[in-house]
C-alpha cells in the first residue's frame, strides 16, 4: 500500500486499512525518538504551512515534524502571501506546487482547501478547516488506544458542539471499529451527510455512530470522553448565546461519573475552563489531554512520512 502524494482533507478517502498505517508508523516513529534514533525518512524536502487561524499545537508540532524527518517547515503567513492580495488559490497551488514537496492548510472554508488539492501537484494536508480536522482525530484515536489497546468495541463519546473536531473523530472512530456518540444541543448537532458517511464507512457494521440530544445517557458506559470549545474560531459572535446553550454539556466530575470509572479524558486544546470542562476534570488522573497533545507531533510525522515519501 502506497500512501505517497495523498492529501489528507477529511479522512473521508483514507480507508481503515490506511489510518491504521498512520498510527502503526506513528507508534514506531514516537519509539524511536524516545529512544534516542533519528529517523531522516524526509531528507531535503520541504512542507509549506499557511495558517488563516491562530494555532499553537498544529503549528509546533508540524514545523518540529518536519525537523525532526530531516527536512524544513516554512510558515506561510497569508497575509504575506499575495494570496492576501488576491491572487487565486488555483495559481497559489501551482505555484507552491514547484517548490514544496507537501502543503499544509489552516483555514475558514473547506472548499478552499479542496480548491488548493484539486490545483495543487504535492499532497495538501487539513490543518483544520470550519468542517474537519483530520490531524486532530488521528491524535485523538492514537492517545484512546494508547490508553484502551484494540480501538474496536470502544464506547467514545464527544460532549458539545458538532464540528469540525466532532466531525473528525467521529469519521475516525468508525473507520477503526469504536463506537462514536455525540451528544449536542438541538441545532448544533453534526452535519448528517458527515455522520451517514460515518455510518457508511464503519470498519465493523455493528458498530454505533449515534447522535443525541441527552449527555448523561450518552456518557453511559464510556470508555473515553472527549469535548471541545462551545464556540470555535470564527464564531466568536456567538460566544454569548452559545454559552447559555451548551451549559448542559459541561463536562464536571459528576458528569463524569456516568461513563466507566476508568474511563479517560481528551479534549482537543486549547480548553476554556469552566465552560466545556471544568478545571477539576482537566486536571483530574483521568485526562490525557497532554499525551494527546503529544501525539499530534507523532500521528503528523506518520502522515508526512507516508504521504511525502
Ligand atoms: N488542537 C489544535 O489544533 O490546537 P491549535 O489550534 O493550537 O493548533
Ligand atoms: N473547534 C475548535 C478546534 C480548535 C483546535 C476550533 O475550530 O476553533
Amino acid at each position: 500500500m502506497s500512501l505517497n502524494g495523498k492529501d489528507l482533507l477529511t479522512l473521508i478517502d483514507w480507508t481503515s486499512e490506511e489510518i491504521f498505517e498512520v498510527l502503526s508508523l506513528a507508534g514506531k516513529l514516537k519509539k524511536e525518538r524516545k529512544e534516542g534514533k533519528d529517523h531522516y525518512l524526509l531528507k531535503g524536502k520541504t512542507l509549506g504551512m499557511i495558517f488563516q487561524k491562530a494555532s499553537t499545537r498544529t503549528r509546533i508540532s508540524f514545523e518540529v515534524a518536519m525537523w525532526q524527518l530531516g527536512g524544513y517547515a516554512l510558515f506561510l503567513n497569508p497575509q504575506d502571501l499575495q494570496m492576501g492580495r488576491g491572487e487565486p488559490i488555483k495559481d497559489t497551488a501551482r505555484v507552491l506546487s514547484r517548490y514544496l514537496e507537501g502543503i499544509m492548510i489552516r483555514t475558514f472554508s473547506h472548499q478552499e482547501v479542496e480548491e488548493l488539492a484539486f490545483y495543487s501537484d504535492v499532497p495538501v494536508i487539513n490543518g483544520l478547516t470550519d468542517s474537519f480536522h483530520p490531524c486532530q482525530a488521528l491524535a485523538d484515536i492514537q492517545t484512546i488506544r494508547e490508553y484502551k489497546g484494540d480501538l474496536k468495541g470502544l464506547k467514545v463519546v464527544y460532549l458539545g458542539d458538532g464540528n469540525n473536531v466532532a466531525h473528525s473523530l467521529m469519521l475516525a472512530c468508525a473507520k477503526t471499529g469504536a463506537h462514536v456518540v455525540v451528544a449536542s444541543p438541538p441545532g448544533y448537532e453534526p452535519q448528517r451527510e458527515v455522520v451517514e458517511k460515518a455510518l457508511q464507512d464503519r470498519l465493523d457494521p455493528l458498530s454505533q455512530v449515534d447522535v443525541t440530544n441527552d449527555p448523561r445517557q450518552a456518557l453511559e458506559g464510556a470508555d473515553a470522553v472527549y469535548t471541545d470549545v462551545w464556540a470555535s474560531m470564527g464564531q466568536e459572535g456567538e460566544q454569548e448565546e452559545r454559552l447559555k446553550v451548551f451549559q448542559p454539556y459541561q463536562l464536571t466530575m459528576e458528569m463524569l461519573k456516568e461513563a466507566k470509572k476508568e474511563a479517560v479524558v481528551l479534549h482537543c486544546l486549547p480548553a476554556h475552563r469552566g465552560e466545556e470542562i471544568t478545571d477539576e476534570v482537566m486536571e483530574s488522573p483521568r485526562s490525557v489531554v497532554w499525551d494527546q497533545a503529544e501525539n499530534r507531533l507523532h500521528a503528523q510525522k506518520a502522515v508526512l512520512a507516508l504521504v511525502m515519501a
